[in-house]
């Protein structure tokens, strides 16, 4: 195994954490800098009860002044030994006595000064059993909940979701609730996370993004990958699936060729590929552009893994897009809804004066509407002046750029979908560019239900 990786991938070239996968129940799950951090939840009676139970240990479990409301509780947020003791079930007792007897709940990853606090997951078999799902997802990197439109669509019950940014938290508890939902993964314990069937993660793309400056595993969201390797290691489920950037197969010596026999595969797909498969699976992955599911133009990579030994899981078959997938124009709002998104005059003034205009005019900057969509980014409005498609309406006075329903639509989301909130109506234009197309997801975790038996069950329920 190679010394300098957690998970001993034979491409790693720089060490993470000074550990290695034997010590995986004990300090690979700490956050990045080492430090865990968590909260005891209670109600407002029990608070004095906690904080004298923290502070009978020496030295005191409790930090200084950092007692905060939570949802109608009270959180009071631990010293780095006391979430160290919780998150190893090495409470003081008269803390796990308050645990035992559910008055208190511990929210390992709760950091001080997260404006939200979520609630720690329910176990697979209580989720199961609440409702007649037939399997257990969680979703990595949630956003907005791609994958989980497109999972529970399938039958499937979501046991466990981690989302940092708190506008993005917002619009996933607005459309599914906040009970299963937590924070910053690198501060999860994997212990929290119930069994689940399906691990699904679209891993942060921006060290991977031709956009970006492609510094891979360099960078330290790059590293946020080592955390779906952790909770694959820790829960074992049967089957995963990832989304990425395509061009992340190309970065560190490699280079895409139309011919597909000449692609050449960077260090950094070859390392994603066998750091997946040290933690034992068997992995493959595509590049699919969306446009067959929805219309949109929109290329990215998939991996799919099955846990080494599954016997059907050699049945899988990655789907074919259906044909005959809708138009733009057919997911276009009314002039009347739309009117919203016209550009300022000023926002015009510099579309005109922009470069992209300068050379390619309306053709290049107004959408096809009989066609596709461009890729959808989550700079959509921020690059409005080079880039974002415009919408050419004869009923404005000036171009407009597509509506946040729009933008759903053209990711497939579907119209229940509530988005952003007052707070963040233009950041949902950001969530959704970093989105998951849900009927890609859909059509690719049929296709894996499939081979792993579960979806005819999933039939027989319909
Ligand atoms: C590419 S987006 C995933 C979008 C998601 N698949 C969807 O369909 O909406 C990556 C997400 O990871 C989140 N993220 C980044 N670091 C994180 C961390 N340490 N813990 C949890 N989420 C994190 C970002 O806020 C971002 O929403």
């Amino acid at each position: 195994m190679d010394q300098n990786h957690p998970f001993g991938g034979s491409h790693c070239k720089k060490p993470r954490r000074d550990t290695s996968i034997s010590d995986v129940d004990g300090p690979l799950w700490l956050p990045r800098n080492g430090c865990p951090v968590g909260a005891l939840l209670c109600d407002i009676p029990r608070l004095q009860e906690v904080l004298k139970a923290l502070a009978a240990e020496k030295p005191n479990l409790a930090r200084p002044k950092a007692v905060k409301d939570y949802n109608g509780r009270k959180a009071v947020h631990l010293t780095i030994e006391g979430a160290t003791l919780l998150c190893f079930g090495q409470a003081p007792e008269a803390i796990n006595k308050l645990l035992r007897e559910g008055s208190v709940e511990f929210l390992p990853g709760l950091r001080l000064g997260a404006q939200r606090c979520r609630g720690p997951a329910r176990s697979a078999e209580k989720a199961l059993a609440s409702n007649s799902s037939c399997f257990a997802f969680v979703e990595l990197f949630a956003g907005i909940g791609g994958f989980r439109w497109a999972l529970e669509a399938l039958g499937g019950q979501c046991v466990f979701a981690s989302e940092i940014d708190v506008d993005c938290q917002d619009a996933y508890a607005a459309n599914f609730g906040s009970e299963d939902l937590y924070g910053d993964i690198t501060a999860v314990d994997a212990k929290v996370v119930p069994s689940h069937e399906l691990l699904t993660a679209g891993f942060p793309c921006q060290p991977f993004t031709r956009r970006g400056e492609r510094l891979g595993f360099e960078d330290a969201r790059g590293e946020l990958f080592f955390e779906v390797l952790r909770i694959l290691h820790s829960c074992k489920p049967k089957a995963f699936l990832l989304e990425n950037v395509w061009n992340m197969q190309f970065l560190d010596g490699g280079h895409w060729d139309a011919d597909p026999q000449k692609c050449v595969f960077g260090e950094v797909y070859k390392k994603v590929i066998s750091c997946l498969e040290d933690v034992g699976y068997e992995v493959q992955s595509k590049q699919i552009n969306s446009d067959g599911w929805v219309p949109q133009k929109r290329e990215r990579l998939y991996f799919v893994g099955f846990r080494r030994g599954l016997p059907l899981a050699k049945d899988f078959q990655w789907p074919e897009p259906p044909a005959n997938g809708r138009s733009l124009e057919e997911v276009l709002e009314s002039a009347e809804m739309a009117q919203c998104c016209e550009l300022t005059e000023a926002q015009w003034r510099a579309v005109q004066k922009s470069s992209t205009w300068l050379s390619g005019g309306a053709p290049l900057r107004f959408a096809q509407l009989e066609g596709k969509a461009r890729t959808l980014t989550s700079s959509y409005k921020a690059s409005f002046a080079c880039t974002a498609e415009l919408v050419s309406d004869p009923q404005l006075e000036r171009p407009r750029f597509f509506t946040r329903r729009e933008c759903a639509r053209l990711m497939g989301f579907p119209d229940k979908c509530l988005l952003g909130n007052e707070h963040s109506e233009n950041r949902a234009y950001h969530q959704l560019g970093n989105a998951v197309c849900p009927p890609v997801i859909k059509a690719i975790a049929e296709a894996i239900l499939h081979s792993l038996g579960i979806l005819p069950m999933v039939h027989r329920k319909q």
